[in-house]
């Protein structure tokens, strides 16, 4: 079938476990402007030409929808469930004391799933917001971070990895101060880190940070995120994809600029976890990771074309009294309370 890759060719990563996972996947946020129904669509086709790993969360509001592609797929026979690697998140508004395994079995019953392969906790505060709100949106109940709320909810995910309900745990969108505060307590190590990182934001000490602890990075909004929420853009913010060296590379390697991205972060090390509908366009981010690497030079060229421009900026957490965004991201090494 001509497009379909063969997983087995699909470089893979291991985790500290011991288990080998796949350098890319899907992601499955809508970003409020695509329907349920397109999304799980798009995870069927993607099986279908070889993914296997699926990155979901609750608050993306289809996990039901994708849970049929999955049930389908396994009866079918197209893929079994072993050879998947399925991810979801527990939401902002499921911190408190029992809400974690609540928010799971929500997630299990959705996805019709007995376990996930990693469970992330979604954002390190209990603050919540309301799905498709704009980015002026506040909730006078946010908190800043919490060493003692953050532990709390680790807790319950060591429960559920304990009960074998999630195979591994993970974090997203902590910063290194809180990975100082949190990791000494952390009895379950998390397993994976999701994080921002694409050609203009790549991070590199929280990279470093996680790959000499032995935690994976996976990179979300890998190729700068183009159609994300509007409560989501700034002035400031620069197109990954209109960068001239990248844009020079993929001329050369005569591919879309996007495909430049995701062999830079399946080259570096982290798994991204590109989002498309559109079958031509994720088929080509699963074929790039067969063929066609990028050169030595050109991995030089694209480290330096890193501008730390943060495309996600949270704001819609801040709590009362928050001097702004930066306040979410302990920019001066501290974290900002
Ligand atoms: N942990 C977190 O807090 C967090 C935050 C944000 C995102 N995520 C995860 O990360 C995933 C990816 O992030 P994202 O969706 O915001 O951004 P992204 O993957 O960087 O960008 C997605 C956009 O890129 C375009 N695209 C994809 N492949 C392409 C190709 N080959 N050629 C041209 N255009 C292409 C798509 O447009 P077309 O539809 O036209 O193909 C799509 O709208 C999400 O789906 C979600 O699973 C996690």
């Amino acid at each position: 079938m001509e497009n379909f890759i063969d997983p087995r060719r699909v470089p893979k990563r291991k985790l500290y476990t011991g288990e080998e996972i796949p350098c890319i996947g899907m992601g499955t946020f809508g970003s409020d402007r695509f329907a349920p129904d397109q999304v799980s669509s798009a995870v069927a086709g993607a099986i279908r030409c070889g993914y296997r790993l699926f990155d979901c969360a609750s608050v993306y509001g289809n996990e039901e929808q994708i849970g049929r592609v999955f049930a389908q797929a396994f009866a079918e026979g197209v893929v079994r469930r072993e050879e998947l690697h399925i991810t979801s998140k527990v939401w902002n508004d499921m911190h408190g004391k029992g809400d974690v395994l609540l928010s799971l079995a929500k997630t299990l019953k959705d996805l019709q799933l007995d376990y996930v392969d990693t469970y992330f906790l979604h954002w390190p505060f209990p603050n919540y917001h309301v799905p498709g709100c704009d980015g002026d949106s506040r909730n006078p109940d946010s908190k800043p971070f919490s060493v003692a709320e953050f532990m709390a909810t680790w807790r319950q995910l060591e429960r559920i990895h304990d009960m074998g309900l999630a195979r591994n745990i993970g974090m997203s969108n902590m910063t290194i101060p809180k990975l100082e505060a949190v990791l000494p307590l952390c009895r379950v190590k998390p397993a994976l880190i999701e994080m921002e990182l694409h050609p203009c934001f790549q991070q590199p000490e929280l990279y470093d940070y996680c790959a000499e602890r032995g935690i994976q990075p996976v990179g979300f909004c890998p190729i700068g995120s183009p159609n994300r929420p509007d409560r989501d853009k700034t002035e400031d913010d620069i197109a990954d994809l209109q960068v001239p060296e990248l844009v020079e590379i993929a001329r050369v390697h005569n591919v879309h600029p996007a495909v430049v991205c995701l062999k830079w972060a399946v080259q570096r090390g982290q798994i991204p976890i590109p989002f498309s509908v559109h079958e031509d366009h994720f088929v080509s981010n699963l074929r790039c990771t067969v063929e066609d690497p990028l050169t030595e030079e050109e991995m030089a060229v694209l480290k330096s074309v890193d501008k730390n421009c943060r495309l996600i900026k949270g704001q819609v957490f801040l709590w009362p009294g928050a001097a702004g965004w930066q306040d979410l991201w302990d920019l001066d090494g501290t974290i900002t309370r």
